[in-house]
């Protein structure tokens, strides 16, 4: 073999975690860290300087914060996360786990907010170069069910409502359709066992890991 060869076959493998608001994501994302021993990080909000951002972003103090504005925000947060968290981790042939990446903003910022996906895209081409996830993961349960789940707590994006909620959902489901080899889209009603089960299931059978 190669010297390329060797390096491109140290490469960890980068997973993500797609859904609306109250799929259980978070919590799933932890879970298949933790089997695959992965880096587990998060969007907005996986450094230091994404947690300032963060803060900001779904500050519900600041119902005057721009489409256009959210969009640039969650795109910087991930330019200094893909270049500090997961590009290293990669190169250092670790796995990483994010909860949420590009397909967040194309589906809230893009669809949601009516920033239109191409746009929303070439933005985050800019912020994260060509890096695209070998699985993106859709934890799939009716708004119903993740309303409930959500309580009344909510930050200034979930207060958005139930409109934002289902553009978003309906848009996750187009990515996956259009790009099935890259998608995977796992149901996430039931208990917190059987879904991880499930996401470890489509985990091994598309990327042969765990
Ligand atoms: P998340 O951390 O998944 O929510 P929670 O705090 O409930 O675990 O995401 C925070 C919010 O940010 C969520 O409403 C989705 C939104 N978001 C975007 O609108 N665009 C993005 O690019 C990202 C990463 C998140």
């Amino acid at each position: 073999m190669t010297e390329n060869h060797q390096q491109a076959d140290a490469r960890g493998h980068f997973i993500v975690f797609e859904g609306g608001d109250g799929c259980g994501k978070s919590t799933q994302a932890a879970q298949l860290a933790e089997r695959l021993d992965a880096t587990l990080t998060r969007e907005p909000g996986g450094t230091a300087v994404g947690a300032r951002i963060r803060a900001l972003v779904l500050d519900p103090d600041f119902p005057e914060l721009g489409d256009r504005t959210e969009a640039l925000l969650m795109a910087a947060d991930r330019a200094q996360h893909v270049t500090e968290v997961i590009e290293p981790a990669l190169a250092a042939g670790r796995h990483v786990v994010s909860d949420r990446h590009v397909a967040s903003s194309l589906a809230y910022q893009g669809v949601g907010r009516g920033l239109g996906v191409d746009a929303v895209l070439e933005l985050n081409r800019f912020g994260t170069g060509e890096l695209v996830p070998d699985l993106i993961v859709l934890l799939d349960v009716d708004l119903h069910e993740a309303s409930e789940r959500l309580g009344d707590d909510l930050d200034r994006i979930e207060a958005a409502g139930s409109d934002l909620a289902s553009l978003v959902r309906d848009s996750y489901h187009g990515f996956a359709a259009e790009h099935p080899d890259r998608w995977a889209i796992v149901d996430g009603n039931g208990s917190v066992g059987e879904v991880a089960d499930r996401v470890a299931a489509v985990v091994q059978e598309r990327l042969g890991l765990g």
